[in-house]
């Protein structure tokens, strides 16, 4: 992929898309790897340079809920309030799909993820060319999501496409997802959007998984977010964390991953602060994981992590799954 700074390569990354091509750009959430949402060929491009397993559907980015409304076949009620209050923004809803959204985007389902982002510049890209964008995290498959041009370029350089390098995205984890589509709304993914927001405007989200059916958003059943080195989560309040390692974990292979009170309190480990509440941590997390998995001296990451407020949910939830667990299968 080639990297050009977001301003300059805003007509040629629009153009690109028009013609089938695939483009990087960030949102405010994580980077995303985009194409045109109405072509198979297209989007089929960005699963071969991920690595994405087929199965699982593509989010499509919208400039507005104009655009949204269009490629829905059905725009429940709730979609428009939710819409209204939190677009552009961290929120992805997933409603019944029109058949102009390409198969390969929806993975075959008839529904579709859509979201309108609040990054100015995928904003730009999305009005110039004037189509609705598929995009998923720009990461090869399985790895933790970029937030740097420089983490897309470390996964995905091979690939024939363009890199729009807007600087760091400031949330730091995907957008929450929720399905609109039929009954009452489901929490699919938590993100940058906290569930309590979510829930002020919807009422109560059933959460998945939690009525023991198979998982609704087909990703969610793959390992995730995992970088080269092994994942240890510790979900546990500080002081109890910093017992755990200071008996259990070597300073000479260990690299830790928590907030500013955990890390201090360990300064014989090297490690990552993930500052001092959820939404710093959010913003630290991926960049984190990738920097930790190129210390050579490490044998393992271990993760403090308990807070589920806010986007405490979503870092909660990459973690389990970087460490293997969660909900994947
Ligand atoms: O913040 C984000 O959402 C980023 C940026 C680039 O917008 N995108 C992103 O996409 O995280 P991706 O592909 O990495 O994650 C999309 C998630 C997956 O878990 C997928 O299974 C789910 O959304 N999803 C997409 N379409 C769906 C659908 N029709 N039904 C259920 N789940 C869906
Ligand atoms: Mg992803």
């Amino acid at each position: 992929m080639r990297r050009v700074a977001g301003e300059e390569g805003l007509a040629e990354g629009a153009a690109l898309l028009r013609a089938g091509g695939i483009v990087a750009f960030p949102t405010e959430t994580v980077y995303g790897l985009g194409a045109d949402a109405r072509s198979d060929s297209a989007v089929q491009r960005i699963f071969a340079a991920k690595g994405r397993p087929s199965d699982n559907p593509l989010i499509v980015h919208v400039a507005d809920r104009e655009g949204a409304r269009r490629l829905a076949r059905r725009w429940p009620d709730l979609a428009e309030r939710l819409a209204a209050r939190f677009w552009p923004g961290p929120l992805t809803l997933v409603v019944p799909a029109r058949k102009e959204v390409a198969s390969a985007t929806r993975a075959g389902l008839d529904t579709v993820g859509l979201r309108c982002p609040a990054h100015p510049l995928a904003l730009r890209l999305l009005q110039a060319a004037a189509l609705p964008v598929a995009a998923p995290s720009a990461n090869r498959s399985g790895r933790p999501s970029p937030t740097t041009a420089e983490a897309v370029l470390d996964d995905l350089k091979a690939a024939d496409g363009l890199v729009l390098d807007g600087g760091p995205s400031g949330i730091g984890v995907e957008s929450t997802v929720v399905d609109v589509s039929s009954g009452a709304p489901v929490l699919l993914r938590p993100g940058g959007l906290g569930r309590e927001e979510v829930e002020a405007v919807a009422g109560p989200l059933l959460v998945l998984g939690d009525d023991g059916k198979a998982p609704r958003a087909p990703g969610m059943k793959y390992r995730h977010y995992a970088p080269a080195l092994p994942v240890r989560l510790l979900r546990l309040e500080p002081e109890a964390a910093i017992a755990v390692i200071r008996r259990q974990f070597d300073p000479a292979d260990t690299g830790i991953l928590a907030a500013t009170e955990v890390r201090e309190a360990l300064s014989a480990y090297r490690g990552v602060d993930l500052g001092p509440d959820a939404d710093s941590a959010a913003a630290a997390l991926f960049e984190g994981l990738r920097r930790l998995e190129r210390d050579p001296d490490l044998a393992r990451i271990v993760a403090v992590w308990c807070d589920t407020r806010g986007r405490g949910l979503a870092v909660l939830n990459r973690l389990e799954k970087a460490a293997g667990g969660g909900r994947h299968v």
